[in-house]
C-alpha cells in the first residue's frame, strides 16, 4: 500500500511519515510539500533509518505520486496560535485546502484511493472534501477525535498511574472546544473507571478540561504537536492498510447516526480498506447524546459560513 503525505515536510506530516515507517505496514511513504527541498530532507532522514524498521519505499515530491496512491494524508495548513481556536483557523485554511483539493482532484486519485484529511479545523475541511472531490463520502475520513481520545487516555492513565494501553476512554464529536467525553464506556482494565480508588466528578472534569486543551498546551510548549498526531494518523491509516475494520473516533459526513445528518464529526467508526465501513450508533448517556447533538450543530454552523464565502 502506497501513503501519500501532502504537507510531508512539516511537522505533523513528518511524525506522520515516521509513524508509519516504525509501525512498518504501509509499503510506500512518499511526502509531498510545497517546500520540495524540505520534504526530500525529510524522505532521506526517515530512508536513513529503513535498515533498522521496515523495507518500504520511501521517497518525495509533487502530485505525481497522486494516480498511484491508496491513502491521501492531508496534514498541510497553517497551524493555530497558541489563543486562536480551530475554526479561527477556518478562513485562513480553507483557501489552501480548496486548492490542495482542486490540485489532487486533477492529478486523478485512484477510484478507490482514501483521503484522510488532517488539516484543521479538521471536521469542517473533511466535510469540504467529501463534497468536492469524486469519492464516495465514505472515502473521505477525517482524523477527528482519534487524537483526542489517545491524549485523554494518556491523562488519565498518567494521573492514576496506570499503563495507558489498559485505560480505555473515548472522545466523541468536534474536534475542537465541543468535544464530548464519552464516561459512560470509560474502563480501566475492563473495569469501571468511576468505580476506580480515588475518581471523582471533580477529577474527571480537571482531566477534561486538560484535554480539550492539549492542543493549545504542545502550540504553547513547543510551537505545535507532532508526535503524538501521527500515531493517532498511524492507527487511522494501518487499519486502512490491514484492513483491520478497527473501530475508531473518526471524523466522517454523517448520515444519520446518532440522528446526526450532513456534517462531519467523529462517532465509533469501522475503518478498513475501503474506508468507513460502518458506524455503531452505541447507547449513550443523555447528556453525551446532547453534547453531540451539540456538536453537529456547531459544525453545521461553521460549513454554512464557509459555504456562503465560497459557494
Ligand atoms: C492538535 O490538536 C493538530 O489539531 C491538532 O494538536
Amino acid at each position: 500500500m502506497k501513503v501519500s503525505i501532502i504537507g510531508g515536510g512539516g511537522l505533523v506530516g513528518s511524525c506522520t511519515g515516521f509513524a508509519l515507517q516504525t509501525s512498518g505496514v504501509v509499503r510506500e511513504i512518499a511526502l509531498l510539500d510545497i517546500n520540495q527541498d524540505l520534504a526530500g530532507g525529510q524522505a532521506l532522514d526517515l530512508l536513513h533509518g529503513g535498515p533498522s524498521t521496515a523495507d518500504q519505499i520511501i521517497s518525495s515530491g509533487g502530485y505525481e505520486h497522486i494516480p498511484d496512491s491508496d491513502v491521501i494524508c492531508i496534514t498541510a495548513g497553517l497551524r493555530r496560535k497558541p489563543d486562536e481556536s480551530r475554526l479561527d483557523l477556518i478562513n485562513r485554511n480553507v483557501d489552501l485546502f480548496l486548492t490542495i483539493l482542486k490540485d489532487v482532484q486533477q492529478a486523478g486519485p485512484k477510484n478507490d484511493a482514501i483521503v484522510v484529511v488532517v488539516s484543521n479545523p479538521v471536521d469542517v475541511l473533511t466535510y469540504l472534501a467529501a463534497r468536492r472531490l469524486d469519492l464516495p463520502c465514505s472515502q473521505v475520513i477525517g482524523l477527528g477525535t482519534q487524537l483526542d481520545t489517545i491524549r485523554f487516555r494518556s491523562l488519565i492513565a498518567d494521573h492514576l498511574k496506570i499503563p495507558p494501553t489498559q485505560l480505555s476512554a473515548l472522545i466523541l464529536g468536534e474536534h475542537g472546544d465541543s468535544m464530548v467525553p464519552i464516561w459512560s464506556s470509560a474502563t480501566v482494565g475492563g473495569l469501571p473507571l468511576e468505580k476506580f480508588p480515588g475518581w471523582s466528578p471533580n477529577l474527571a472534569n480537571e482531566l477534561f478540561t486538560r484535554t480539550k486543551g492539549s492542543g493549545a498546551e504542545v502550540i504553547k510548549k513547543k510551537g505545535g504537536a507532532g508526535f503524538a498526531v501521527g500515531i493517532a494518523i498511524r492507527d487511522v491509516i494501518d487499519s486502512i492498510a490491514l484492513d483491520s475494520q478497527l473501530v475508531l473516533p473518526v471524523s466522517s459526513v454523517q448520515d444519520g447516526c446518532y440522528g446526526i445528518r450532513d456534517v462531519a464529526l467523529s462517532v465509533p467508526t469501522v475503518v478498513g480498506r475501503q474506508g468507513v465501513v460502518a458506524r455503531h450508533e452505541i447507547e449513550l448517556w443523555p447528556k453525551e447524546m446532547q453534547g453531540l447533538r451539540r456538536s453537529g450543530q456547531v459544525l453545521r454552523q461553521t460549513i454554512d459560513t464557509v459555504l456562503q464565502r465560497v459557494g
